[in-house]
């Protein structure tokens, strides 16, 4: 390949009923845990930056870092995607980046505000053969304790929404929430939803806030020094139920910094000699490797990669000229 459009990847999974991640990055070792993970287990790939991603990379250097890895993984299709894009110049700046795909989140606006941005964002996209991905409903939690306003995909809003903004993929809120505080228990999530959306809905569906916030990620944070309160995730059975049901794109993002900062903070502790920067962020990228590729695997994404054609090498730097 190397870079494909998100329409291409999800339309693949959707096809064959499994699900991508959409991994977010912002430094080279989470670009290379990725890429690393998705070798190993020959997966297609999803990296994300949101804004804060291009704000903290100054996107001269993300840019760099995505060349860099489809240079080294010319056998593998990666789409580079704009995570929670806010508005057209945001879209129009990771278009410019040469990213693959975009999402735009006017999901705390009016139905009609959300519609009329996204159908901007879509025409300007599709005019550089960039897929668009948007949302539908807020996120949050289902249950009373989780603070912040939830609204649950609306399925009729759905159809109209796809039907309005000519979207490639919808992101859906079925009770999850982004961050590493989502439920204190196990989380009763609307995966019924998935399914009804999914019967009117023809395009792939995205469920962000996917994270799984690993008890023994959290003890080894908390067992060197840190300070997470207990706090569940979503369980890798309740997203393989969501796949089974209509999601094709998993959104993770708090289970990476998580297993990065419990291999910091362990190295830091028994080895407070140690102040090469390698020597902490070298297990740190290997911690998330095995992260990556334990979500490839429960994914259904391993094995996938071979799915793709390979296009050139040169036809993809030209989009990043
Ligand atoms: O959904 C949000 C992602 O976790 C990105 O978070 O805006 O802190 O980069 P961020
Ligand atoms: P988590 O915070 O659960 O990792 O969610 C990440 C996400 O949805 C990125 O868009
Ligand atoms: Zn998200």
């Amino acid at each position: 390949m190397p870079i494909a459009t998100l329409k291409q990847v999800l339309g693949e999974a959707k096809k064959k009923k499994y699900a991508v991640g959409g991994f977010n990055v912002n430094n080279m070792e989470q670009i290379q845990a990725i890429m690393l993970a998705a070798q190993k287990t020959k997966s297609p790939v999803i990296l994300q930056a949101s804004k804060g991603a291009l704000a903290y990379t100054n996107l001269v250097y993300i840019k760099h870092l995505v060349l860099a890895a489809l240079e080294e993984n010319s056998n593998l299709p990666i789409v580079m995607h704009l995570d929670h894009g806010d508005s057209l110049e945001t879209v129009k700046k990771a278009i410019g980046l040469g990213f693959s795909s975009v999402m735009i989140d006017a999901s705390n606006k009016s139905f009609r505000k959300n519609v009329e941005l996204t159908k901007k964002v879509v025409k300007y996209a599709h005019g550089f053969g960039v897929s668009v991905e948007a949302e539908l409903g807020t996120l949050g939690g289902i249950e009373e304790h989780v603070k912040g306003a939830v609204k649950l995909t609306d399925p009729k809003q759905a159809i109209d929404f796809v039907d309005k903004t000519g979207i490639d993929a919808l992101a859906v809120a079925i009770g999850t929430s982004h961050g590493a505080y989502k439920f204190k228990k196990t989380p009763k999530l609307a995966l019924e939803l998935v399914k009804e959306i999914a019967k009117n809905v023809n395009i792939p569906l995205v469920m962000h806030g996917s994270s799984s916030i690993p008890l023994n990620l959290r003890q080894q944070i908390n067992r060197y020094g840190g300070k997470m309160p207990n706090a569940k995730g979503v369980p890798i059975s309740s997203i393989q139920k969501a796949i089974k049901y209509g999601i094709s794109k998993v959104n993770v993002d708090s289970d990476s910094r998580m297993a990065i900062t419990a291999t910091i903070r362990k190295v830091f502790k028994k080895h407070p000699e140690k102040f090469d920067p390698r020597e902490y962020l070298g297990p740190a990228r290997e911690e998330m490797t095995k992260l990556i590729a334990s979500k490839m695997r429960a994914f259904k994404t391993a094995g996938h990669a071979k799915d793709y054609r390979v296009v050139s090498l040169k036809e993809t730097k030209k989009r990043y000229r």
